[in-house]
């Protein structure tokens, strides 16, 4: 029943070509659905079918991360075959490993050769390759070029010059008569794209990765402290209240709408704002992110991949169809159609793929260095790592809480977590 409103949900958003769901198929595919997403992969699937003479249907499943593995989790603890090939998260390999097939098993030892070297360690837990790159993510800074030329700023290297040049713009912009300008935002709601904000807040600031890649937990530290406090000043001020609860949609629907002079995101958000609709078309620079006086620039590495499920019935046939959506043909076409960033290194040297997303090519160190969410040392905790960290991101946020105060609490709610074993 759950299934059968999911594909329903997941159809509806296709549009009418698709108005009756093919309930017959072959294989479930269970996609993201945030910006333009749902609309790629189904592309991509058609394509597929069209080719092989296989039916797919799509499974549109939540946007917050967080939620997707809550439904993965359900869905594969009871063993269920109703999803054979599941899109992860980059840090979910190590959590969700047990219920996913080998893919060398099906796809042979080269199956992930070309691909980032980086992505198919992360995706390899006890010499399994439990999912094939489909595409990278790092956090990246939006700003509206044409404000800052107006008001005379260059683009802010460091946090301090961002929350200088929001707090001016901001309020020149209410003054002309846009009283819903902001200066900043970002995903502030309570889940894994919280984690990563805050991740790029630390880790630019001097404050470490929260557990370093020998499992110490390092969070409790000044630099940590001050770089939630400083985030915890922009609201209300240059961030809306509202940010407390957005996500990659909100913030993005907020810039493309003209309404804020800068944004983090990641980079799919470039195409839509480039795109007819978008009142800010033109008008758009994507940079690094700032960094602190203790720091360099951190960009949160994301991305994400496709599984197998082991309880699918025909793991065959869906390993074909992962080989074919993460192939270099359907990467370089996600990349130009809507900037989805390739997990093939050839492809950011493709002339095509750089001329309609500029920024690959100028920052290309930032997706090769980002920094990682500490999944792979914690393992099957991360999920339980990271819901803590977010949460004391968020009451910082919040003002419910100090910097310091938040990650000296979150210190002993690691350590507690730790005694499990990472
Ligand atoms: C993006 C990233 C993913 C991350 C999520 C958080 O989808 O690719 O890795 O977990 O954002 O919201």
């Amino acid at each position: 029943m759950q299934r059968k409103s999911l594909v329903l949900s997941g159809l509806a958003l296709l549009g009418a070509s698709c108005a009756t769901p093919a309930l017959s198929a072959e294989l479930t595919i269970s996609c993201g659905a945030v910006g333009a997403e749902l609309e790629l992969c189904q592309q991509g699937v058609e394509a597929w079918e069209a080719e092989t003479g296989h039916e797919v249907e799509i499974v549109s499943t939540p946007n917050s991360s967080t939620e997707r593995l809550s439904l993965y989790q359900q869905i594969l603890s009871a063993r269920s075959g109703d999803i054979d090939v599941l899109q992860i998260d980059v840090v979910w390999p190590g959590l969700l490993a047990n219920h996913l097939l080998d893919l060398k098993e099906t796809l042979g030892a080269d199956a992930a050769a070309g691909h980032f070297d980086a992505i198919v360690a992360n995706n390899t837990i006890d010499d399994r390759l439990v999912a094939m790159p489909w595409f990278t993510d790092a956090g990246v800074l939006y700003y509206r070029k044409d404000l800052l030329a107006q008001y005379g700023f260059a683009p802010p290297e460091t946090w301090q010059q961002l929350t200088d040049i929001a707090t001016e713009v901001q309020a020149a912009e209410r003054q002309a008569g846009n009283d819903q300008m902001w200066g900043y935002v970002f995903q502030g709601r309570a889940y894994e794209g919280l984690t990563c904000n805050a991740l790029e807040w630390v880790a630019s600031q001097g404050g470490g990765t929260i557990v370093d890649a020998d499992g110490e937990i390092t969070i409790d530290n000044a630099n940590a402290a001050a770089a939630l406090d400083l985030p915890a000043g922009w609201i209300g001020e240059i961030t809306p209240q509202g940010a407390l609860n957005y996500t990659e949609e909100e913030a993005r629907g907020i810039f493309q709408s003209g309404n804020a002079v800068f944004m983090r995101n990641w980079p799919y958000a470039w195409s839509l704002a480039q795109s007819e609709d978008s009142e800010v078309a033109g008008k758009v620079g994507v940079i690094k992110l700032p960094h602190g006086p203790n720091g360099e620039s951190a960009a949160a590495l994301g991305g994400w991949n496709l599984a197998v499920s082991k309880y699918s019935e025909n793991p065959e046939l869906a390993s074909e169809l992962v080989a074919y959506l993460t192939g270099e043909a359907e990467q370089k076409r996600r990349a130009i159609e809507a900037a989805y960033n390739p997990t093939i290194t050839s492809l950011y040297a493709d002339e095509q793929v750089l001329e309609a997303v500029p920024f690959f090519g100028t920052l290309y160190d930032t997706f090769t260095n980002a920094v990682a969410r500490p999944s792979a040392v914690t393992g099957d905790n991360y999920g339980r790592v990271s819901n803590a960290f977010f949460n004391a991101a968020h009451a910082v946020l919040s003002g419910d809480q100090s910097g310091a105060e938040a990650v000296s609490q979150l210190d002993g709610e690691l350590s507690r977590i730790k005694r499990r074993r990472w």
